[in-house]
């Protein structure tokens, strides 16, 4: 059989992990390896960690994720897997699995259950990563043994196939061989071929070899994550989804946990920062207003005393205006300065007396300007109808704090404008691209011919492409066209470009993810990009089908490894649009530095009986406005909700969230509302 198979125990114990002499699990399981083992395993490497999910999952994943020779054949752990409150090993190993493995579940829990009904109180799994079989055993050192001797027998034959070794070679002789090797007799229970699906599904196609062959598989087990095989026919496709599904909170946060953090620069100011997000605390350079100015069209006057009265008939000696580019003359005693709103004061002028408050007493030689002017009122005090240097917003005052958005109201711009900033630190906002993919979409601009057969006009991309600029989040928003489904690898080819050539942060497909036949997305991520699908199912209605998936992408610049995001959106319309603003608006609003909540959501009661379905979430589109009588938010449904209708997102401004439930909500009845647009 070759070389030993590798192994690694995992010990999970806070006890151990502080003081590794009170481990004794270790030893007992090195010698049932070395006892048990028929002489297949090497001396396992041993690690102790603590209780803690993370740390079970890095040692783990230290001997499942390498390449090369270096990973183990075998992980076992011990420990962890009880109902205590710090009983983690199985939420921790779980995730981790790329195929679970039940029968090895069983086969411990059977054993155990012979020893003791203690044995209910055990939760193993079991299951493979990349090329190596991972097991939890119990804490107990008496159990952990007793459950790895249950199963150590037939661990080489499923070490060896996990690690992708040519099943034929490894199996000649066939089932008695494999069962005569393991040291197993008839009085074992066996997998003989009506329990062996795997065997049995395959036999018609190797009976020729004589004897029971094992079938060799196409690929070997670490080419097959979870899509299907894009070379496979219909036939052999998975029937149903081998993606988990997720609820939609779930869903959010592993969107959330594997979008970057914001990245802060400094853009020129230009109301192009609309919808940016401020980066630092922003202190104003300038003072507003930066010189003493007038609030009304009128008469710099000086008021000697603050009970003096100016009431009586003055020379005006001069004007000031507001576009003045220099600060006009101080007045000499006994004259006003004719003044309009907002221009500068003469430096010793201390009032402005109101154009109403006045009569033109003697106009110039040429009859155009007033040369006396009468004040009526005896009223006007010292500072009145003036706004002092800074008295709007003080030099060095703070004026946007960070975090602060930058609305398409324009309040935030003018203050930026107005307080003498020239460059603004903001949140990166990430670049975008929106492709369709297919064979049957059919480019809005492309009228050379009407629809043919399966063909469908391409509404998603131009309503993403809106729907995603009307955010304004991204620094651009790029239209990546249709993929197309043939040739073979015209989506990976788009794909690459977009990530190369148009340089995009995230990509938004649409179509391709759910179990059609055509659906390349997952396979394409996974088997040529070499990326990961996240999620490829979500409990929701619209939406189930959407997919999440980080690539990994070289950096031009420095070489260094990044990642970046894609997300498949359903092809149905309101299936792209929903989950849109589900899924990627929250990614996009972290990565401008916001909390990533997503929609805003208010309560709202809805004006009609609307059906809800107890299997699922559902988002129907509605038109919430005010009732002006009760001054309550009503919500009114935009008609048949079948995903594929578009017509049920035109007008509509939310999303009522419909509690998964059986029956109706009736009409007047409280739901939570996402606001898509404005009331
Ligand atoms: C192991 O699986 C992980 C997760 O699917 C993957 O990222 C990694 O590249 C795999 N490593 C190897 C060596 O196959």
């Amino acid at each position: 059989m070759g070389s030993a198979l590798r192994t690694a125990v995992l010990i999970v114990s806070d006890t151990a992990a502080a003081d590794a002499s009170t481990d004794k699990s270790g030893s007992i399981l090195k010698a049932t390896f070395a006892e048990d083992g028929a002489g297949k395993w090497d001396e396992p490497t041993v690690e102790i960690v603590p209780d803690d999910i993370a740390h079970i999952q890095r040692t783990v994943r230290s001997w499942t994720d390498t390449y090369g020779d270096a990973y183990m054949n075998l992980v076992v752990t011990t420990g962890g897997t009880g109902f205590a409150k710090k009983d983690w090993t199985p939420e921790a190993i779980e995730p981790l699995l790329h195929r679970k493995a039940p029968g090895l579940v069983h086969a411990m829990l059977r054993t155990s259950f012979e020893v003791t009904p203690f044995a209910m109180m055990s939760r193993p799994v079991a299951g493979v990563r990349n090329k190596t079989v991972i097991l939890t055993l119990p804490g107990s050192p008496k159990g952990a043994k007793e459950n790895l001797q249950a199963v150590l027998k037939l661990l080489p034959h499923a070490c060896m196939q996990a690690a992708g070794e040519d099943s034929r070679t490894a199996h000649v002789g066939g089932v008695k061989k494999l069962e005569q090797d393991a040291g197993l007799g008839s009085d074992v229970p066996k997998a003989d071929d009506s329990h062996n699906h795997d065997h049995h599904h395959h036999h018609h196609h190797h009976g020729g070899h004589g004897g029971h062959k094992v079938p060799k598989a196409h690929t070997s087990p670490a080419e097959r994550p979870q899509s299907n095989d894009l070379r496979l026919g219909a036939t052999a496709r998975a029937r149903s989804s081998p993606y988990p599904m997720l609820s939609v909170a779930d869903a959010v946060a592993a969107v959330l946990a594997r979008t970057p953090a914001a990245i802060a620069e400094n853009l020129p100011m230009s109301p192009s920062l609309t919808g940016a997000v401020v980066a630092e605390d922003i202190k104003a350079l300038e003072a507003v207003p930066a010189y003493r100015a007038s609030i009304v069209d009128g008469y710099a006057v000086r008021i000697p005393e603050p009970s003096s009265s100016l009431k009586g008939t003055f020379p005006v000696a001069s004007v000031s205006h507001a576009q003045a580019s220099s600060m006009p003359p101080p007045l000499e005693a006994k004259t006003i300065a004719r003044i309009t709103t907002g221009a500068p004061l003469p430096e010793n002028a201390n009032a402005v007396v109101m154009v109403e408050d006045t009569t033109i007493a003697s106009a110039t030689a040429d009859g155009i300007e007033e040369a006396t002017v009468t004040i009526l009122t005896s009223d006007l005090e010292a500072g009145e109808n003036i706004r002092e240097p800074g008295s709007d917003i003080p030099k060095d005052s703070l004026i946007l704090r960070k975090g602060t958005r930058i609305s398409a109201i324009g309040g935030e711009i003018g203050l930026l404008a107005a307080g003498g900033i020239t460059s603004v630190p903001v949140y990166r906002r990430p670049r975008v691209g929106v492709m369709s993919t297919g064979d049957e979409v059919t480019d809005i601009s492309d009228t050379s011919a009407p629809l043919s057969g399966g063909q469908i006009r391409d509404s998603n991309r131009p309503s993403l492409l809106s729907l995603i600029r009307g955010w304004n989040l991204c620094s651009e928003v790029v239209d990546l066209g249709i993929a197309r489904d043939t040739p073979a690898d015209a989506l990976e080819t788009a794909l690459r470009d977009a990530l190369r050539s148009s340089d995009v942060d995230v990509i938004i497909t649409t179509g391709g993810v759910s179990m059609g036949e055509l659906d390349l997305l997952k396979p394409t991520v996974e088997r040529k990009l070499g990326g990961e699908v996240v999620f490829g199912r979500v409990s929701m209605k619209p939406g189930k089908p959407t997919t999440f998936a980080s690539v990994p992408f070289k950096e031009s610049k420095d070489g260094a490894r990044a990642e970046r995001l894609l997300f498949g959106l359903p092809g149905n319309p309101a299936s792209a649009i929903v989950t849109a603003n589900l899924f990627l608006l929250p990614c996009l609003q972290k990565m401008n530095g916001l909390e990533g909540n997503g929609l805003e959501v208010v309560p709202v009661s809805v004006s009609d009986k609307i059906k809800c379905d107890p299997a699922r979430v559902e988002y129907h589109r509605v038109v919430v406005s005010v009732d002006h009588q009760s001054g309550k938010l009503i919500a009114r449904s935009t008609g048949m909700q079948r995903s594929s209708r578009v017509g049920s997102l035109a007008n509509a401004n939310a999303l009522l969230e419909l509690p998964q439930k059986q029956g109706f909500l009736q009409p007047g009845e409280r739901c939570n509302a996402l606001m898509m647009g404005h009331l």
